[in-house]
């Protein structure tokens, strides 16, 4: 591969500037993007390989990050599981039937992801061929806890109380319900291995809803299973939002790399994760707004803090739509440009 930093930067190794990319930073903020957007609905860009490897690789073009992730979406997950997902435009996903009693749990399918979610390894395919040996490829996964939300919810929300409920009032049920979301997971991340993702990465967006002790119990005990099935085969990236209070276990988990948000300090995040681990972020999304100049130092700041070796430069969550060109060129070319003040 003729830049791997990304993938030494998960092995903890030396480098000279840290590797950079931006959660989906295959999407909306990019003119590029609209116009395929205009033509086609989400899940036909989802489902056509055409169309994911061009939008996946329209980020790097245009500002050569350090790596690409497919373009797709968490939630093709349970569409592969029979549960009807939509995207409705200016809302968000949308789930006709979410799943709230034991019955409906039942009917929820372990699908062959090989079959059912055979567009998606097309899309890697056709991917690495775009991107001839030049950067690594990233897979990714919502974790069992973040599908689950949408499952019972049936939609975005700020609290998801109604799947809160269902975890706290049918245990059983949700315990069942995570384990099929796991065991589907774990074979979709194998399948996308062997197609040709160099790392995968676990997003569990909404892991920061719960307690310390329903995190424990309703999320990360299915991350793990993720981690140990998969970290033989590839590195494992867990992110999670709002997750700080997880950081120190989620250190001992076989986990490559954690993801970290913008509310938990460069300093507090290494010394939560015991100062050994790869760490990736933490550039709050909405300071991409500053002028480029301001970014540029507040990016050589956060890379000061880190420090420049184990660390993969990031925004803290997914960037937003509002982000002007120039600025989110400036957020990847001040990684690019780092010089460490000790070299
Ligand atoms: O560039 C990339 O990171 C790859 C693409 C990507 C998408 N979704 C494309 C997308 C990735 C990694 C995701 C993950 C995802 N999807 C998450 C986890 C990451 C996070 O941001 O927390 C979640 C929670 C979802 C579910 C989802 N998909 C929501 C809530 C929405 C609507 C709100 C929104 O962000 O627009 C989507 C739709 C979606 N997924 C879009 C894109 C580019 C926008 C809709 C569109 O393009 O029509």
């Amino acid at each position: 591969m003729k830049n791997d930093l990304f993938l030494r930067a998960l092995k903890g190794e030396i480098v000279d500037r840290p590797p950079v990319w931006m959660m989906r930073q295959a999407g909306r903020y990019l003119p590029e993007f609209i116009e395929i957007r205009k033509k086609y609905d989400f899940f036909t860009r989802c489902q056509t390989p055409e169309l994911a490897s061009e939008i996946t690789v329209q980020p790097i073009r245009r500002y050569g990050m350090d790596a690409a992730i497919l373009f797709s979406d968490i939630l093709v997950i349970p569409q592969a599981m029979n549960i009807e997902v939509q995207m409705k435009p200016n809302f968000g996903p949308y789930l006709p039937n979410p799943i709230q009693t034991q019955k409906a749990v039942d009917n929820v399918i372990v699908p062959d992801v090989n079959e059912t979610l055979d567009y998606v390894m097309k899309a890697i395919t056709m991917t690495k061929e775009k991107l001839n040996d030049g950067i690594p490829l990233i897979g990714f996964a919502g974790s069992p806890w973040t599908i689950l939300c949408y499952c019972v919810q049936g939609q975005g929300s700020k609290t998801f109380d109604k799947a809160k409920e269902f975890c706290f009032t049918q245990p059983i049920a949700a315990h069942e319900l995570l384990q099929k979301i796991t065991d589907t997971t774990i074979a979709y991340l194998k399948a996308k291995v062997r197609a040709g993702v160099n790392a995968v990465q676990v997003f569990d967006s909404w892991g920061g809803m719960l307690s310390p002790d329903d995190y424990q119990e309703f999320s990360f005990t299915y991350i793990q299973q993720i981690i140990d099935a998969l970290k033989d085969e590839a590195p494992v990236i867990v992110f999670g939002k709002g997750c700080w209070f997880a950081l120190g276990g989620m250190a001992k988990s076989g986990a490559a790399a954690l993801g970290v948000d913008w509310t938990c300090s460069p300093k507090n995040a290494r010394y939560l994760t015991g100062g050994n681990i790869t760490l990736q972020g933490n550039f709050d999304p909405a300071r991409l707004l500053s002028p480029p100049s301001e970014i540029k130092k507040m990016v050589t700041r956060m890379i000061d803090e880190f420090g420049k070796d184990k660390y993969i430069a990031n925004l803290g969550h997914g960037i937003l739509p509002n982000i002007p060109l120039e600025n989110a060129k400036a957020f990847v070319d001040a990684v690019k440009e780092y010089k460490s003040p000790t070299q």
